[in-house]
């Protein structure tokens, strides 16, 4: 996998100009969805490496993110004369940086393309590391490759017209990273204030966190080892994520993560003896800031069944990343189904539900 340029921006207007220089081509293509055309293309207007872009515009949200948005781009493109030699940038996040990542990937077998992630996920996350795709047949991210963006401009001045719950769910994979790095990293994380966010610190913050994924994306960029170590709170947390979606009430992605650190870090203390008072600390931060998923025990064979089908396991294993303490990593471990309900339980006792 090629190398990706991750800029923390003082000055998004230099960083981007020096980024399209370095980049020749014929021409360029801005991708956004409808919310970043109307928030945050503004911010970019009178930039001189954009002068002439051509702009493509997609309906926002996952419910976008489908094989026929990803029609509608490399439509576009053609339309527009892109060749390969065009260069794209997606501005927007999540769901605009995977599915214009893959658009570039794909079209006349790949072009070059810059990420400029506007929500907290996409900057800690999905804009870094190259994972691009859509989703298929009902599943997320079902269809996809690995394409990294040649660079990746982090302008965390968009934080601040960010919602709360956008910036409490990108937050959460921040916390993730905190677990599987240092205890100094996670400690900071922890004493910050959410309610009253000094934008300076969190800054700094947001580079310590991608700096925690670049270094893992570079020792692993294709996810046969160590890269899994970012899956931690994934496996529940994608149980979770599915269980509310099919009852019609979706939560954010980091609230689903952060729901299942609290399952995964109980697991992590009874399988590899993650110490129980960090334990209790994360579990108190999350159940302050994110609040309660609430299920019975009447659903937790729903959520195990959702587990066994998670597109991590092999060959019907369920596959957990777990942490004998912070930063000491317990890659493929897997759990029985009865310790997944203690599991369960526990999350109900200590959440309250
Ligand atoms: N979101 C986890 C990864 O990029 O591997």
């Amino acid at each position: 996998m090629n190398n990706q340029e991750v800029i923390i921006c003082e000055q998004l207007e230099n960083d981007l100009n020096r980024v399209v220089e370095q980049h020749p081509h014929d021409k360029l293509f801005i991708l956004t969805d409808q919310h970043t055309h109307s928030l945050c293309l503004p911010r970019l207007k009178g930039i001189q490496a954009l002068e002439g872009a051509e702009e493509i515009i997609i309906g926002p949200e996952d419910v976008n993110k489908t094989l026929d948005t990803l029609a509608s781009v490399w439509q576009a493109l053609s339309a527009r004369g892109a060749s390969r030699h065009s260069l794209l940038v997606n501005l927007g996040g999540g769901m605009v940086t995977d599915l214009g990542g893959f658009a570039a990937a794909t079209f006349k077998r790949g072009i070059t393309y810059i990420n400029i992630p506007t929500t907290l996920l996409a900057m800690v996350d999905a804009s870094v590391g190259g994972k691009t795709g859509i989703n298929f047949n009902g599943l997320k991210n079902e269809i996809g490759a690995f394409a990294p963006a040649t660079a990746v401009l982090l302008e965390t001045e968009f934080l601040r017209t960010l919602d709360d719950c956008n910036l409490l769910s990108g937050y959460a994979e921040m916390l993730k990273h905190g677990l599987i790095s240092d205890q100094r990293h996670l400690n900071e994380l922890l004493a910050f204030d959410l309610e009253k966010a000094d934008y300076a610190r969190l800054k700094s913050m947001v580079g310590r966190s991608v700096q925690v994924k670049e270094d893992i994306v570079e020792q692993d960029p294709q996810e046969h080892g160590i890269r899994k170590a970012l899956n931690l709170g994934h496996t529940a947390g994608h149980a979770f994520e599915s269980l509310a979606l099919a009852e019609g009430c979706p939560v954010l992605h980091g609230y689903a993560v952060a729901w299942g650190m609290v399952c995964e870090l109980y697991l992590s203390h009874i399988k590899a003896g993650f110490p129980k008072e960090k334990m209790r600390q994360v579990v108190q931060f999350i159940k302050t800031y994110y609040g309660i998923f609430n299920f019975t025990c009447n659903q937790y064979e729903t959520l195990y069944g959702l587990m066994k089908h998670d597109k991590k396991n092999t060959a019907g294993i369920i596959n957990f990343t777990l942490l004998k303490d912070t930063g000491e990593i317990c890659l493929n471990q897997t759990a029985d189904k009865e310790t997944l309900f203690e599991m369960f339980d526990f999350y109900r006792e200590c959440m309250g539900v």
